[in-house]
């Protein structure tokens, strides 16, 4: 039989804190966000961000951190007792089932993404890249997309080190990384943002970021945005709601999710004012597709003093956001596949690190064998772009309108008010009717109107 909380809690706040922002913090803020926001010009789509991180992300990351902490055990059964608990049917452990699967498709492309970080940090601290020219070192960005061997070859050692992470334990291992990681990633990027400063066009990156220009603020911009805020925040699929089932049974969600998301929202604003500056100082305009990381800075990193060095450093900044976030989109499956009794940690890890890894080879091949193979079953694009785009923009807003609807919905008022204790009452009314209305409803009009235009096109 599952004991409730059989795996006990952390004994500080604090270990809470650092494992979801280390969650939170990731590719998404650093390799993601500056892309997209190039992709829709800009400002408009700064905007629109902060707008649904507060509208949408933060009340649900309230509802799914709560939902973690009641239940106290992983995602899928813990959604199971919270849903009984409130007389209503053990079928809601379903969304955590779709998050697991969810977590292995993200798992499987964010893998090589974060294996591309890697090879980047050896690639500029050789100084390859100085004085090259942006077509010079698009090329070179071009012959590792070519070069399935070494995409796979990165993709395995950072299959590894994520394994490795989570099969030393819940607190042994991702906690400790978070807690080892953070304080690192926060100065490497101060670092950057002074060297932005110094060296960059800092009031160009500026301008491209906050100038406000209305008529770029196109239906389009919306969609990508909110699609985003779920990416950024680990919501919809169970992550934080594993998290939760650590955190202090006393400790205030509100206030600590509120600490989370805006570390997280400044981090990715922070990293945007640091490239841009550095893009624009070199008078390349910001590439808008996910090359921005790999191809524009490189090139500036390779025409700027202490370049080399600099951008090195960029780069492990990437690879370990990554690593922290990586560990947190495995956990859910992994804390499932142990209370089942039949795996230990370290099976249960080898056993979904291993289809990750699998199912990611399906992205690796997408950049070259398989670049052309855009099927209408895939919504013509490639593997890499179908995962992405069924991720970011069905399944984890999907999960979280589910969870909206468990929790603003059919949970009882007695036992939310009873997780929210530690917070200060006044809020309650303003989040329950955020929950309740605002985010699922803002979430089911961005994805059927999402899922509309890519079925139209
Ligand atoms: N938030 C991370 C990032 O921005 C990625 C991530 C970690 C994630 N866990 C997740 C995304 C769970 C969705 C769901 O890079």
């Amino acid at each position: 039989m599952l004991e409730r909380g059989m795996h006990g809690q952390w004994n500080s706040n604090l270990t809470f804190l650092l494992t979801a922002t280390g969650s939170a913090i990731g590719l998404g803020n650093i390799w993601k966000f500056p892309y997209i926001t190039g992709e829709y010009g800009g400002s408009a789509f700064v905007l629109m961000y902060l707008v649904c991180i507060a509208l949408v992300g933060l009340p649900i990351m309230v509802a799914e951190t709560l939902l973690g902490r009641r239940g106290r055990l992983s995602p899928i059964n813990g959604l199971r007792h919270v849903a009984l608990e409130s007389g209503r049917s053990a079928r809601w452990q379903a969304v955590g089932y779709l998050g697991v699967m969810t977590g292995l498709l993200i798992l499987s492309f964010y893998t090589v993404i974060a294996g591309w970080a890697m090879r980047y940090v050896w690639t500029t601290l050789s100084g390859a890249f100085s004085g090259q020219s942006a077509q010079q070192v698009g090329e070179h960005f071009n012959q590792l997309l070519q070069n399935p061997g070494a995409m796979v070859f990165w993709h395995s050692v950072f299959s590894v080190m994520t394994a490795g992470v989570v099969m030393a334990g819940v607190t042994k291992g991702l906690a400790l990384v978070s807690r080892w990681m953070m304080p690192f990633l926060f100065a490497a990027l101060l670092l950057l943002l002074i060297y932005a400063a110094w060296a960059g066009d800092f009031a160009r990156g500026f301008a491209f970021m906050f100038h406000f220009e209305p008529e770029k603020l196109t239906a389009k911009a919306v969609l990508a945005a909110l699609g985003h805020s779920f990416f950024t925040l680990s919501l919809g699929m169970g992550a934080i709601m594993a998290y939760g089932a650590y955190m202090p049974a006393q400790a205030p969600i509100g206030k600590t999710i509120v600490w989370v998301a805006s570390l997280d929202t400044l981090v990715a604003l922070v990293v945007g004012l640091a490239i841009f500056p550095i893009v624009f100082a070199v008078g390349i305009a910001p590439n808008s597709g996910p090359g921005l990381l790999f191809v524009s800075l490189p090139v500036a990193f390779g025409a700027m003093p202490l370049g080399a060095l600099v951008g090195s450093l960029f780069f492990m900044l990437v690879a370990v956001a990554a690593w922290s976030s990586a560990v947190s989109i495995i956990e859910p499956g992994v804390a499932w596949l142990v209370e089942s009794g039949r795996f230990s940690r370290f099976s249960a890890t080898l056993a979904l690190a291993l289809s990750a890894w699998a199912l990611g080879l399906l992205t690796v091949l997408s950049f070259n064998h398989l670049a052309d193979f855009k099927p209408a079953w895939l919504l013509h694009r490639t593997f890499f772009d179908f995962f992405d785009l069924l991720t970011a923009q069905v399944l984890l807003p999907l999960g979280g309108v589910l969870m909206c609807v468990l929790v603003g919905w059919l949970m009882q008022k007695r036992v939310l008010l009873d997780e929210l204790e530690g917070d200060a009452s006044r809020w309650f009314p303003l989040w329950r009717f955020l929950v309740r209305f605002v985010s699922p409803l803002l979430v089911i009009w961005v994805m059927s109107a999402t899922l509309m235009e890519s079925l139209g096109k």
